[in-house]
């Protein structure tokens, strides 16, 4: 026993713990190697065999040789273990490249862009824009609106009603127009302002129509406001928005909430003529239920449907489609 030689038992030692694949085979080497039946200790208890200077330097040597088998064993583990962890994480890696062909920047809803653009045209001409709730009552969807109780005017809208309160007294709103009244209410003329939303009705959804769709109003109240200035505003908006090569008109109709009212259309450069707007000159019934004394103001209004004009800019021939949400299909826009 007195001849082990140490530094070929180190080679071997450093090649066994080098070929070590898992923890567990580390282990079993550790005790191996310095545990109570290693090479380490038996060279220990042979050291007693030996006189006082050889027992020194070899003792120093057993010393020597059992660290560097120590630092070896202790940092494989520490490689073995970093191993183990990355194979873990590979393994419980979700792969969600499978979920799509890779990164897609959205972007705005053909509606909102249009939402948007239109904003931007009004308040480019010193309008502020204003909102509403959607959930309405009676007086500001129809009452304020110069409607009189059970005219016939109130079925040309197919209201939804809301459960709430008493029968008929609160409603989806059918148009735009109940922000009028609210911003007459909270607010002192000069009035210009537009008011998009959301608007509700109980149609059956068809190319051209759904039981939800998007108008934006327009309401000015101010003194000496005229007939003249609404064609003018509405001639302006129309060459911002369409351009230059679209012709404009307008034809007499009836709301119960402008006098005189009528309908705006444009001309297409392909000749065909589309209907826009509603539109007039505020009702004096109606500025008075907003508080407003029609001998001092007047004004003019107009409203009209957003999704159409959305359809129409981008050749979209069915109303449906932009709400289909077919990514497909509204990524074109
Ligand atoms: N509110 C009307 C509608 O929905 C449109 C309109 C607005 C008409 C303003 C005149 C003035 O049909």
């Amino acid at each position: 026993m007195k001849n082990i030689d140490l530094d070929s038992h180190l080679i071997e030692s450093l090649v066994a713990i080098e070929a070590a694949r898992d923890l567990e085979t580390l282990n079993t080497l550790d005790s191996e190697l310095l545990g109570k039946k290693s090479v380490i200790t038996l060279a220990k208890k042979n050291l007693s065999d030996l006189d006082a200077d050889e027992r020194r330097s070899k003792g120093k040597q057993i010393n020597e040789i059992r660290d560097q088998i120590k630092d070896l064993i202790a940092s494989k583990r520490t490689a073995l273990v970093e191993e183990h962890q990355s194979v873990q994480l590979e393994n419980e890696r979700l792969d969600l490249t499978e979920l799509d062909s890779g990164f897609r920047l959205g972007h705005h809803h053909v509606i909102t862009q249009t939402w948007e653009r239109l904003e931007d045209l009004f308040v480019g001409m010193g309008y502020t824009v204003s909102e509403g709730p959607e959930i309405e009552d009676e007086w500001h969807n129809f009452g304020a609106l110069n409607f009189p109780l059970s005219h016939p005017a109130r079925d040309m809208y197919d209201t939804l009603y809301v459960d709430y309160g008493e029968p008929q007294s609160t409603l989806l709103r059918t148009h735009t127009s109940p922000v009028q009244i609210r911003v007459m209410e909270n607010q002192e003329p000069p009035i210009y302002s537009i008011m998009p939303g959301r608007v509700f009705r109980s149609d059956t959804a068809d190319a051209t129509h759904m039981p939800v769709f998007h108008q934006i109003e327009a309401l000015v109240v101010d003194r000496g406001i005229t007939f003249a200035d609404l064609a003018g505003t509405l001639e302006s908006f129309t060459s911002a928005y369409f351009g230059e090569e679209f012709v404009t008109r307008l034809r007499p109709s009836y709301f119960p909430f402008t006098e005189p009212s009528a309908e705006f259309d444009i001309r297409r450069p392909d000749g065909t003529w589309l209907e826009l707007a509603g539109c007039g000159m505020v009702h004096p019934n109606v500025l008075r239920a907003g508080g407003l004394d029609p001998e001092e103001w007047s004004g003019f209004a107009f409203g009209f449907g957003l999704d159409r004009l959305a359809l129409m800019r981008h050749g979209i021939d069915d109303l449906r489609e932009l709400f289909r949400n077919d990514y497909r299909f509204l990524s074109q826009f």
